[in-house]
């Protein structure tokens, strides 16, 4: 494991229980927001073996399971064993389950998945690697041929003055977050950096269309600051 992946493993450990209150916080509880849509975005194509990959406490997983109709099986994976037992007390809708394991060498069989999910967790990813084709060629190999992925992550807002204002409130937040937690500094610093630096959505759809995916669909919400982008496996 590298030092990168280990600090994060360290630091969804120490915030597991709290998690959701902060995530709901810090986006002013629009993130649960957010998800609603990518799950309403899911049911579109009634999927019934689904894949939610980096899942922390599981939230996709039980909305997914409200939105789609009929018997569907949902694994949510996660590398954190603390975010995954947060999971595992919350959700107890009878097709859900939770595995350990890591992205990047996902333990299942080519072809497995009608759907495969991933929100707000490829900044992680991409900081851990650097590499984000390498983690989507993986996501895209263990989903049927014409099955769909859907990524909700940051952006870039198109708009300039937009975009200043997500930066000037994600560099605001953090350092208010770092004066009152100075322990967790170094992991909120570099989620900070990242969602600077991270792709805009056409950059994104370059990247999935060079792993594996067709059909690329981008959907901007709260200014552009937050995206779904939906992919088909070619
Ligand atoms: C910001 S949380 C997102 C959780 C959830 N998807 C959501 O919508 O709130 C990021 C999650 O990714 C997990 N994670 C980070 N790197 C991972 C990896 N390489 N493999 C599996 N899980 C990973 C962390 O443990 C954490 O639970």
């Amino acid at each position: 494991m590298s030092r990168i992946e280990r600090l994060l493993l360290d630091f969804y450990g120490l915030i597991a229980p709290k998690y959701e209150k902060f995530n709901g916080l810090l986006t002013f509880g629009l993130d649960g927001l957010w998800r609603k849509r990518l799950c309403l975005m899911a049911a579109e194509n009634t999927p019934s073996l689904c894949l939610d990959i980096c899942t922390g406490t599981g939230e996709i997983p039980r909305l997914l399971k409200r939105s789609l109709p009929g018997k569907v099986k949902i694994t949510g994976l996660d590398f954190s064993p603390d975010m995954l037992s947060k999971a595992v007390e919350r959700s107890d809708a009878e097709g859900i389950c939770f595995i350990l394991g890591n992205a990047l060498e996902l333990p299942f069989k080519d072809d497995s998945f009608d759907l495969v999910t991933i929100s707000l967790a490829t900044r992680n990813l991409y900081a851990e690697t650097g590499d984000l084709k390498r983690y989507f060629t993986e996501f895209c190999r263990a989903l049927k041929k014409g099955g769909v992925f859907l990524h909700l992550e940051t952006s870039q807002p198109e708009n300039v003055f937009m975009r200043k204002l997500f930066h000037m409130y994600v560099r605001t937040a953090i350092g208010l977050i770092n004066m009152l937690s100075p322990r967790s500094k170094m992991p909120y610093d570099f989620l900070k950096n990242s969602a600077l630096n991270f792709y805009n959505s056409e950059e994104l759809s370059e990247i999935l269309a060079e792993s594996g995916f067709k059909d690329i669909e981008v959907y901007k919400m709260t200014f552009g600051a937050v995206c779904i982008h939906k992919g088909v496996k070619r």
